[in-house]
């Protein structure tokens, strides 16, 4: 089973460009890379901040770009999200009976779960009790089955101070949630604009690097607080509840000089 996975579009208003760049142009370029190469995929998640500003014109952009798009697509809300405005241009979006935007799939390889961490027009994360009840009784029901998870904020540091500060809120309160589920096999995020691997409670974790701009690892690497380096989407192959994930930098591959 192929998956792909992309976070952090922070698409603007048609005409606006973004720290120099034009998420539009990067986000269409991805999605034509996975098209093209991926399409055997079973689906694709966008891992939230796909908006920068919650611009009603950026999620109408969205709406159009991915109506041809091949792949059964998966959306979740980040911090730069507009809560509103994703459910009104994406009105078939599952969400939970508290109107968050969260839901689960079940696949023939076990059960992926899309979390909803946003706590409101500021940049760290939450997941509050209600929240946790759902996470709670979808664990529950998937009993044994291989899980895997799908959130915007980490529930951890990465050794980040910029990052790490706006990372998700009650973070212990989180991982009481999922103790005692072995059966949890990843945990993909998005929030922190760059490649990483973490195992955490020993659960192995990743994000990749957003479609715009990412965070320079260190702060003082570039002159600006954000820094241009390669985007990447994510491919994950999954068998057996093994989870292997590529990171496709497909933005900046072509062929090497021969001779
Ligand atoms: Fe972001």
């Amino acid at each position: 089973m192929k998956i792909v996975h992309i976070t952090d579009l922070h698409l603007v208003a048609p005409g606006e460009t973004l720290w120099g760049l034009d998420p539009r142009d990067r986000v269409a370029a991805c999605l034509d890379d996975i098209a093209r190469w991926h399409s055997d995929a079973e689906f694709c998640v966008i891992s939230g901040d796909l908006t920068d500003r919650g611009d009603p014109s950026a999620y109408r952009w969205l709406v159009d770009r991915l109506e041809n798009f091949p792949l059964k697509t998966f959306l979740m809300v980040g911090n730069h999200d507009a809560r509103a405005g994703f459910v009104e241009a994406f009105p078939d979006t599952d969400r939970d009976e508290n109107g968050f935007v969260q839901y689960a799939h079940r696949s023939d390889q076990g059960v992926f779960l899309f979390l909803d961490t946003v706590k409101g027009p500021v940049s760290e994360g939450e997941y509050c009790a209600m929240r946790r009840d759902w996470l709670a009784a979808r664990l529950k029901a998937a009993a044994d089955d291989p899980v895997w998870i799908f959130m915007h904020h980490p529930p951890f540091d990465i050794g980040l101070p910029y990052m790490d500060r706006i990372k998700l809120e009650e973070p212990r309160a989180f991982a009481e949630v999922l103790a005692g589920h072995s059966n949890i096999r990843h945990i993909f995020f998005g929030h922190v604009h760059r490649a990483a691997y973490v195992n955490w409670r020993g659960i192995s974790c990743t994000c990749l690097p957003g479609a715009n701009h990412q965070v320079p690892l260190n702060r003082e690497s570039v002159e600006t607080p954000y820094s241009a380096e390669p985007p990447m989407y994510g491919v994950v192959l999954i068998e057996n509840a093994k989870t292997v994930v590529h990171f496709e930098a497909c933005l900046d591959r072509g062929p090497v000089e021969m001779g």
